[in-house]
């Protein structure tokens, strides 16, 4: 008698804690997550976060010949008001052992068109001082300006979106063009590769030209991003997994889908990937290099180049560890001075 009670009572609780987790895992879970741009933001944009107040150079950065400044983003009236950090990174071949950095005339040498101009805009993790090894072999054909985003390294701002971080970098593109007539290029790391993308689409709408475009470890979108995810994946059992996790990625404006900004991209494109990249799978960027062959006029776009890197442990972060790269990067913008001497 007694234990038949037990077995019931066993059963009954057995089923309402499966109950309970099922609808915790099945309901709340995907509920939570839709309902909270706070989540959503916080898996795209990880490293968002008021940092250090000032990245002065020291010599902990081993790097010489960096300014370090700050750019007012203008205030279009509804929003928060901007300061975005930066360096000023000087071609090598200005550089010397023998100036302290002070020493330098830092507008000076943004008003010599001689020196290309790139644009770096890094990945969802990092600030502008991860990068030094990578600006040391680029800094021998560019004179750099790396960009800290909207809340990340020492920026101020909060209001982390799709439209709010191209429109800022829209803002430095023009800054730049105020005070230089260099080529500029841009050169976007995994979310910087989508932020870079979709800048150079807006720009076209002004009738505005970059000379070429990198995209190191890009991706299509961040909902393709998410689905790669095994989380993300275990949901694909629920039919609301895209109404509840995917569409508020796109609705509340952080999917960068390069995917469809990349055919309005009218400069060469070079992609770089690893293949074995934990965090983008390469198969991204080669989907991302179809879509540019196949859906840009490559006569009057300009054409794409794809290095793929075979798996020696470059993963996401060590591209710049490839000893073909320099030679990579060279043919790249021989490739886009003539493209640009003819078409634009
Ligand atoms: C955040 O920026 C968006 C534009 O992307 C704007 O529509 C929205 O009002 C801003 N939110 C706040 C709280 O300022
Ligand atoms: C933005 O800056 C302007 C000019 O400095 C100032 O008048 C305004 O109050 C600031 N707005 C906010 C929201 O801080
Ligand atoms: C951003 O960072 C997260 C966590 O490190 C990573 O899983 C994600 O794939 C990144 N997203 C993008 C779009 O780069
Ligand atoms: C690309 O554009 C050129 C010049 O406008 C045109 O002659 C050519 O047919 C186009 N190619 C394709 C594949 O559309
Ligand atoms: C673009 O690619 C075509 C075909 O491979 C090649 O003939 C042409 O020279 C390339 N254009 C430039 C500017 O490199």
């Amino acid at each position: 008698m007694c234990s038949d009670k037990c077995c019931v009572v066993g059963t009954v609780i057995t089923a309402v804690l499966v109950f309970l987790v099922g609808l915790s895992v099945f309901i709340i879970a995907p509920i939570i997550f839709m309902s909270s741009v706070g989540i959503q933001k916080s898996l795209v944009f990880p490293a968002n976060k008021i940092g250090p107040i000032n990245h002065l150079i020291t010599d902990d950065y081993r790097i010489t010949g960096v300014r370090n400044m700050y750019i007012d983003v203008p205030n279009d009236g509804n929003t928060e008001n901007v300061t975005l950090g930066l360096w000023q990174i000087l071609p090598q071949e200005i550089v010397s052992d023998k100036m302290k950095d002070d020493e330098y005339n830092f507008d000076g040498v943004l008003s010599n068109e001689k020196h290309k101009i790139l644009l770096y805009l890094h990945d969802n993790r990092s600030d502008r001082t991860k990068f030094i090894k990578l600006y040391k072999i680029l800094r021998e054909f560019f004179h750099i300006f790396a960009i800290d985003y909207r809340g990340y390294g020492d920026s101020t701002g909060s209001n982390l979106t799709e439209t709010n971080m191209v429109n800022d970098m829209k803002c430095i593109f023009k800054w730049i063009q105020e005070r230089s007539k260099s080529k500029i290029f841009v050169w976007g790391h995994s979310l910087g590769a989508g932020i870079a993308t979709h800048l150079i689409a807006e720009l076209k709408k002004e009738h505005i030209n970059a000379i070429g475009l990198v995209l190191e470890a890009p991706f299509t979108s961040v909902i393709d991003v998410m689905k790669t995810h095994p989380v993300v994946k275990f949901y694909s059992i629920i039919p609301w997994r895209q109404a509840t996790i995917l569409n508020p990625i796109k609705n509340n404006d952080m999917n960068f889908d390069s995917k469809s900004y990349i055919k309005d991209v009218d400069c060469p494109i070079m992609i770089l990937h690893a293949e074995d990249d934990e965090i983008i799978p390469f198969k991204m960027a080669t989907e991302l290099y179809d879509t540019a062959i196949n859906k840009r006029n490559s006569t009057y776009q300009g054409n794409v180049t794809f290095h793929l890197y075979p798996p020696e442990g470059k993963g996401h972060m060590l591209l710049y560890s490839e000893p073909d790269l320099s030679e990579q990067v060279r043919l790249f913008i021989k490739q886009c001075l003539e493209f640009s001497n003819k078409n634009q």
